[in-house]
């Protein structure tokens, strides 16, 4: 029994078209989430305005994610984007206390890399983690070489984007918090994958977002704060939806939310957050213990595939070094994946390589679609 609930393909349209194998870019559509925000537009056909219900969806996003990560609500905060929230946070950072240096790494999604590297216009210092020769690891030696008194923030991704590298992101946090700094965890690729427990890695903020592994929409970003009350930073980038209380319409005085909710900022995407809020739902009902077993089998399989093939994976194979994305040496990745979608098989590419991202809602059938439509374009993969 592999947990997944049967019947569950049945409520995604797309994999009976397509062996959709692209959830690293966006997840698969389902019928709840569609209803979702079908329900969202009846309601604005009918009803006009409802920002009762709609502040409410708010509400139940912020929750559901708090169930996700395993933390209290008001450690939630809501935004549109990544970007949205790292930006607020950005804008928070304290300029006493003679720390000045933002580590950031090779593996960082270019937003993330970009909101650090603009903080150099503040007068930070902003130093890399470099990969090592094989391209696919951050040696820890690494980040003891750079982070020191004077770091602030080290900022790190979970999984890579591009090549799906999962990071142990426990001895960075133990390092950083030994030397005084705090560490931002930008889990894009990996929420909606793999159980996360904040508490239990001790990171002090973790980003994401809703449209991919959340199978939400675009439009919903978040950013969990630990121990938001206590944390003395505060934004000089918010709205009025950062406010302690968003109905009080004052002007004359800017009281922010004193939790994680002043790192908000203005109207949110309200039709964004019903998908979101449909999508958790979906999540959380399978359980992210059966959803990753499941991408897990997928991710060996692949990997059992390509090896069959002697094609060269660049992701790791050990289950605890990857996210849900293994990566494949392509001679000319953006072709491949063109020929590939003539033959209804969905993956995208970066760095030259082909990026195959399974979810829950694969299955071998997906998976042996691929590499059929693979063995037909044997000149676009090198061999080992
Ligand atoms: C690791 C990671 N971080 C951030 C983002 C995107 O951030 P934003 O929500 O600001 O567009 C992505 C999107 O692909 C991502 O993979």
């Amino acid at each position: 029994m592999s947990g997944i609930p049967a019947g569950l393909r049945g409520e995604f349209p797309l994999l009976a078209r397509k062996a959709y194998l692209n959830s690293c870019s966006y997840g698969a559509l389902s019928r709840s989430v569609k209803s979702a925000v079908e329900g969202y537009l009846e309601t604005r056909l009918t009803d006009g305005a409802r920002w009762d219900l709609w502040v409410g969806e708010l509400e139940n996003v912020r929750g559901r994610l708090a169930a996700l990560l395993g933390c209290a609500s008001e450690d939630v905060s809501v935004s549109t984007s990544v970007s949205e929230s790292l930006n607020s946070l950005a804008s928070a950072l304290p300029r006493d206390g003679g720390r000045d240096t933002i580590v950031v790494t090779d593996f960082d999604f270019p937003t993330t890399a970009h909101i650090w590297l603009a903080q150099s216009a503040c007068g930070r210092r902003i130093v890399r983690v470099d990969a090592d020769d094989s391209g696919i690891a951050l040696p820890l030696e690494r980040f003891d070489a750079l982070i020191d008194e004077r770091t602030l923030l080290v900022s790190i991704p979970l999984v890579c984007y591009r090549n799906g590298v999962r990071l142990d992101p426990a001895p960075i946090i133990q390092m950083a918090h030994a030397r005084g700094a705090r560490v931002v965890l930008d889990a894009y690729q990996a929420v909606g994958t793999m159980p996360i427990d904040v508490h239990a890695l001790g990171v002090d903020f973790l980003v994401g977002g809703c449209l991919k592994y959340l199978i939400g929409t675009a439009g919903v970003g978040f950013m969990y704060v630990r121990a938001s009350r206590a944390l003395p930073w505060r934004p000089t980038a918010g709205g009025w939806f950062a406010q302690q209380d968003i109905g009080a319409m004052d002007h004359r005085h800017l009281r922010q939310a004193a939790t994680a909710r002043r790192f908000e900022a203005g109207t949110p995407n309200v039709c964004g957050l019903h998908a979101a809020r449909a999508g958790l739902e979906q999540i959380l009902g399978v359980g992210l213990g059966a959803i990753s077993a499941q991408i897990s089998t997928l991710t060996a399989g692949i990997a059992a595939r390509a090896s069959e093939r002697a094609l060269q994976l660049v992701t790791p194979e050990l289950p605890s070094q990857h996210g849900a994305m293994m990566a494949i040496r392509a001679h000319d990745a953006p072709a491949l994946v063109e020929h590939l979608a003539a033959r209804d098989v969905i993956v995208s590419e970066r760095d030259g390589n082909l990026r195959v991202s399974p979810h829950f809602y694969n299955d071998e059938s997906d998976l042996d679609r691929l590499f059929e439509a693979l063995d037909a374009h044997p000149g676009l993969l090198p061999r080992v």
